[in-house]
C-alpha cells in the first residue's frame, strides 16, 4: 500500500511492517522477518516489549500530555534514572535525536557568548551524521544531506574524524571555537571506530582550550556498544551527551544531558518544547532502562557482538569483496569494496532486515535481546548472500 498523499522524501517504500514481537517483524502479507536492524538502533528490547507496553498503557490511561508549564513526574523520574546511569547531572528532553543535538548546539553557543565570543564555532567531523534540522544538517559531514538546503548555518568548522592533530591545528588558529561535537563511533558514516585513545585525547584537548566536549551518542547509547553510554568504556565524562533512538524502545524521545559548568548554562526562557518530556514517552524510557539493567543487556550486547564479529570475520575471510568486518557490541559494519544496497532487498526476500549505509557498509543493529539462535540464523542467511554477491561482482 502506498499513498500519494505523502511527501516523497523517503522515496518508494516497498514493504509495510505491521506487527512485531521481540526480534521478529511481520509485513502486511504476514511474511515474517528476522529484524537485525531494530528500527535503526531504536527497538533495543525488540518489538512490543511487555514491560514497555505496560508502562505506555498505564501512563496513557492516566495522562497522555502535560505542558512543561507544570511538573511532570514521569519526566523527573526519568531524569533521576538517567542521572544515575550516566553520571551527568542535568538534562533537557526533546522528541528526537536532532532535537537533542539542537539543545547541545545551543548549549555550546551559550558557553561561547558567556566568554564574549561573538561567533561561537563548533568543530564537527567529516563523515558525521547529526540530524536533519538546519543546524544539525549543517553539523553533518555529508554533502548529500546539505544539498538543496543552503545557506547552511554559521558557526561550524569541519575536521577529519579520528585526527587529534587536525584539531590541535584548529585550536592554534581559530579563537572562536567553543566546542567539539562528535559521534564516538560514526553510525550513518559506516560504523567507523576511532583509535582507542581518541575520546581521552579529545577530553584533554577540550579541557586545555575550555571547549565543551559534546558526544552524540544517539546511535551508540542505550547499551548498544556494550555499556549504557559508549564513553563509559573510555573512562571520561563529556560535558554534554545526546541520546535518542533506543531510549524509549520506539516511543519518540531524545535527551541532552550535561554536567559541570555546561549544566548551568540554560536559563528560564532559553529553550523549550511542547511535547518534549511527554509523560508517556518518559514512562516508556524508564521501563526501557529498567529492562536493560535487569536483563544485563549491555553485557549481553558486548559478548554477543564480539561473537558475531568473530563469526562473520571467519566465515567471510575468503570473500574478495569484503574489505573489513568491524563493530562494537551490537553495532556491526561489514564493509564491502563496492556499493551493495541491493543486498537489503535480497536479505528481505530471504526473511532478514538489514541496512546498508555509506553505500558499501552492511550495518547490523539487532535488538540487544537477540538470542544465540537468532544470531545463528542471521549468519546463516547473510553470509551466503554476501558470498553470492561477491561471486557475481
Ligand atoms: C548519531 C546520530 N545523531 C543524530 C541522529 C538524528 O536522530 P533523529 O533521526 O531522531 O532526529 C541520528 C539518526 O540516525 C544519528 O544516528
Amino acid at each position: 500500500m502506498t499513498s500519494d498523499a505523502l511527501m516523497n522524501n523517503y522515496g518508494t517504500r516497498t514493504m509495510s511492517l505491521v506487527k512485531g514481537e521481540g526480534a521478529w517483524a511481520w509485513d502486511d502479507q504476514d511474511k515474517r522477518y528476522l529484524d537485525a536492524l531494530a528500527g535503526i538502533a531504536v527497538c533495543g528490547l525488540g518489538h512490543a516489549h511487555p514491560a514497555v507496553t505496560a508502562a505506555i498503557q498505564e501512563q496513557a490511561g492516566k495522562l497522555v500530555h502535560c505542558s512543561n508549564l507544570y511538573n511532570i513526574p514521569a519526566q523527573e523520574q526519568l531524569a533521576d534514572v538517567l542521572k544515575g546511569v550516566s553520571g551527568m547531572t542535568n538534562m533537557f528532553f526533546g522528541n528526537s535525536g536532532a532535537e537533542a543535538n539542537e539543545a547541545a548546539i545551543k548549549l555550546a553557543r551559550l558557553h561561547g557568548h558567556r566568554k564574549n565570543i561573538d561567533v561561537p564555532t563548533i568543530i564537527v567531523m567529516e563523515n558525521s551524521f547529526h540530524g536533519r534540522t538546519l543546524a544539525t544538517l549543517t553539523a553533518t559531514g555529508n554533502r548529500k544531506v546539505h544539498a538543496g538546503f543552503e545557506p547552511l548555518v554559521r558557526g561550524f568548522a569541519r575536521a577529519p574524524f579520528d585526527d587529534i592533530e587536525a584539531l590541535q591545528t584548529i585550536a592554534a588558529n581559530n579563537q572562536n571555537v567553543v566546542a567539539v561535537m562528535v559521534e564516538p563511533i560514526q553510525g550513518e558514516g559506516g560504523v567507523c571506530i576511532p583509535a582507542d585513545d581518541y575520546l581521552k585525547q579529545l577530553r584533554v584537548l577540550c579541557d586545555e582550550n575550555d571547549w565543551l566536549l559534546i558526544l552524540d551518542e544517539i546511535q551508540t547509547a542505550n547499551g548498544r556498544t556494550g555499556s549504557f553510554f559508549h564513553y563509559q568504556q573510555h573512562d571520561i565524562y563529556p560535558d554534554v551527551v545526546t541520546i535518542a533512538k533506543g531510549l524509549g524502545n520506539g516511543m519518540p524521545i531524545g535527551a541532552c544531558l550535561a554536567r559541570g559548568p555546561a549544566s548551568e548554562l540554560m536559563q528560564p526562557g532559553n529553550h523549550g518544547s511542547t511535547f518534549g518530556g511527554n509523560p508517556v514517552a518518559c514512562a516508556a524510557a524508564v521501563a526501557t532502562i529498567a529492562a536493560i539493567q535487569q536483563n544485563r543487556l549491555c553485557q549481553r550486547a558486548a559478548t554477543l557482538g564480539a561473537n558475531l564479529l568473530e563469526q562473520f570475520a571467519t566465515q567471510l575471510a575468503d570473500c574478495n569483496t569484503v574489505k573489513e568486518v568491524r563493530g562494537k557490541g551490537l553495532m556491526i559494519g561489514i564493509e564491502l569494496t563496492l556499493p551493495c544496497a541491493k543486498l537489503v532487498g535480497q536479505a528481505a526476500n530471504a526473511g532478514l532486515l538489514i541496512n546498508v549505509t555509506a553505500d558499501n557498509v552492511i550495518r547490523l543493529l539487532p535488538p540487544l535481546t537477540f538470542s544465540d539462535d537468532q544470531a545463528l540464523q542471521l549468519i546463516e542467511i547473510l553470509v551466503p548472500l554476501i558470498k553470492a554477491f561477491s561471486a557475481e561482482s
